[in-house]
């Protein structure tokens, strides 16, 4: 089966960009990273896609000002000059219209650093330890116009320890996002992630027998 054309959005230093870059490389996997697209000039990770041979591209969004959606028609006509069949948003500091998210309608996931549907929004970590949570982790969701929510692909959890700080627990949901935006663009890209009622459902299974229990008592 050809593999899917894959558009990465970022805004920043894209280690989930590497992460889905690399993964990509494999060669059964679903998909290939054609463009990496950035709204901030100079972002870290465009340089990172350009030395693995991506093509990169950089629409900046500040000159559009609050006009989001002419913001968004250039970047849906550079997707779609590119022939784009999927997009993976990793670090992308915009909020995207209703109408560019219908574009991309079950065609578009995303990477949250949270379980969600606990702690949409900024600041997850930071949040997560204040109300003293003893497990947290990452979410990957296909993209709907409400702001981080959508079907849920795949999640992954990590415990919380007493002395994390937001940037120690924010290193070890890294970990674990690197780990599950690949897989769930493998998913979704072979077709192994469906919506159903509004719903991700898969083929894949999670391990019944596994369970991450936290704090652990010795
Ligand atoms: C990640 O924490 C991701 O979950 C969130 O933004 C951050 C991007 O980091 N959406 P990176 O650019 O992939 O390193």
């Amino acid at each position: 089966m050809a593999k899917r054309r894959v558009a990465i959005l970022i805004s920043g230093r894209g280690s989930n960009m590497t992460a889905l870059i690399e993964a990509a490389k494999a060669q059964d996997f679903p998909a290939e990273i054609v463009l990496v697209l950035s709204n901030i000039a100079g972002a870290a990770g465009l340089a990172k896609a350009s030395e693995a041979g991506i093509e990169t591209a950089t629409i900046e969004s500040k000159p559009f000002g609050k006009d989001r959606e002419a913001f968004e028609r250039k970047l849906q006509d550079t997707l779609v000059a590119h022939n784009i069949e999927l997009v993976c948003l990793a670090g992308f500091l915009r909020l995207l219209t209703p109408w560019f998210v219908r574009q991309w309608d079950g065609r578009m996931i995303n990477i949250h650093p949270a379980l969600l549907p606990s702690y949409k929004g900024l600041h997850t970590h930071e949040r997560a330890l204040a109300d003293g949570v003893k497990i947290h982790g990452a979410t990957v969701h296909f993209v709907v116009p409400e702001m981080d929510s959508g079907p849920i692909v795949m999640q992954g959890a990590v415990a919380v320890l007493d002395n994390d700080t937001p940037d120690t627990l924010a290193a070890r949901v890294l970990g674990v996002e690197h780990r599950i935006y690949p897989d769930s663009l493998r998913l979704v890209a072979s077709g192994n992630a469906r919506l159903a009622n509004g719903r991700c459902v898969t083929d894949a299974k999670g391990s019944p027998d596994d369970a991450l229990i936290s704090p652990e008592v010795i």
